[in-house]
């Protein structure tokens, strides 16, 4: 704890001569006879200003997220602290998203009064939100061909530079990649969990075709068909989560980010998250989903503000507006691999029973 080291000014400490001396709206001082100062650029320079203070924030926690799993053994002690901070994310996040009604209380016809002076500045060219998102996993590489030439061609050079090293540091999808490769209790002897899951699995899978062959009198041959149809697509879909060679086809091809061990392993914390010793591993990845989702949100909840305020004009940074950023929304998932994982969840009754021997180990007894 820090002793106290002689008295100290509010303002002094927060510096808000600098934070207060920071909004230049451009039309004051372009203002002329015809185009005074426009009112609403003060609310636009400070929302925006608001949202770089919370992308500070965001980035002073994530780094210490990124410091924690950027090691080789991650002390169970250390989840605690992750899970706080992934959680602090969490509850900024609404208040990004919620910060698009304020903005939203100038109309477009207001935002047309100033909007030309900016070109060609734009969000493009925020750092700080770029820096979060390759920092969570989402590099220069995982966006879409068009949408790294905008990216790119909107920086200067020395924040390109800026940006080159996170890019070329391990994000939190690599890092929490390597900590799921480690997770025991999966390859214990004595006890092959996925050959136990697979038939747990089989299982289900004969009695939903049970189920449908008991149901064919109500059904009709096309009904049926179609339904089994589907059992043999679920039943091919669980066989390719234990395909090596398929599962690096879809890792060449884009579809999945995560490693089969990584993906395999989670699906294990998610399967067995009622054990001890599984629940705040379980806490990290649905609090990375959570984050994953608000980005999302946010991201949409953007392009619909965007296409209140311009329509379908192109942006000030010279994208197609509106529809660039609803491709950006869909495209830029980085933990969508654990939100496919449900694919793969089966009922808690049907789960395999693990030896009480491994059951000791999760239940943190001596
Ligand atoms: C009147 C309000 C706003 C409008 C009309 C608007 C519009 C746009 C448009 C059209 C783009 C695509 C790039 C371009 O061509 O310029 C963009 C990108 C972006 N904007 Fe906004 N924006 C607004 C407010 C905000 C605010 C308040 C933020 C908060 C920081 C923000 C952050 C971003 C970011 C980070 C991008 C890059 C997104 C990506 O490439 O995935 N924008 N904006």
């Amino acid at each position: 704890m820090h002793k106290n080291k002689g008295p100290i000014y509010y303002g002094d400490y927060l510096q808000l001569s600098k934070l207060l001396d920071s909004q230049e709206p451009l039309s004051k001082k372009h203002a002329d006879e015809t185009n005074g100062e426009c009112h609403d650029e003060m609310l636009f320079i400070i929302v925006h200003q608001v949202y770089e203070l919370w992308f500070k924030q965001i980035l002073h926690d994530l780094n210490s997220i990124l410091e924690t799993f950027n090691q080789d053994y991650v002390p169970e002690s250390a989840l605690s602290s992750v899970v706080q901070k992934l959680s602090r994310i969490k509850k900024i996040q609404p208040l990004l998203i919620g910060q698009f009604d304020v903005l939203e209380t100038m109309t477009p016809m207001d935002f047309l009064e100033f909007r030309d002076l900016l070109i060609p500045a734009s969000g493009f060219q925020s750092v700080q939100f770029r820096e979060i998102e390759i920092k969570l996993g989402l590099g220069t590489g995982d966006r879409l061909n068009v949408d790294r030439e905008f990216f790119l061609g909107r920086l200067s050079e020395k924040d390109k530079t800026k940006l080159g090293e996170p890019e070329s540091a391990p994000s939190l999808l690599k890092l929490v990649e390597k900590w799921l490769e480690r997770v025991p209790f999966t390859q214990i002897k004595n006890f092959n969990f996925w050959e136990e899951y697979q038939k747990a699995v089989e299982s289900i899978l004969r009695d939903d075709e049970a189920t449908i062959m008991q149901n064919s009198a109500s059904l009709s041959d096309l009904q049926k068909k179609a339904q089994l149809e589907n059992l043999e697509v679920t039943r091919s879909t669980f066989r390719s989560l234990f395909d090596e060679r398929a599962h690096e086809e879809l890792i060449e091809s884009k579809q999945r980010k995560l490693s089969q061990k990584a993906i395999l392993n989670a699906l294990f914390i998610m399967l067995y998250r009622d054990e001890p010793m599984l629940a705040q591993p379980f806490q990290v990845l649905t609090s990375m989903m959570d984050i994953d989702e608000n980005f999302t949100t946010w991201r949409y909840r953007h392009a619909l503000l965007a296409q209140r305020m311009l329509g379908t004009k192109i942006g000030t940074g010279g994208s197609s507006g509106h529809q660039y950023l609803k491709r950006a929304a869909d495209n830029n998932r980085v933990f969508i691999d654990l939100f496919n994982l449900s694919t793969f969840l089966i009922p808690r009754s049907r789960l395999p029973v693990i030896p009480a021997e491994i059951k000791k180990q999760m239940n943190f007894y001596v």
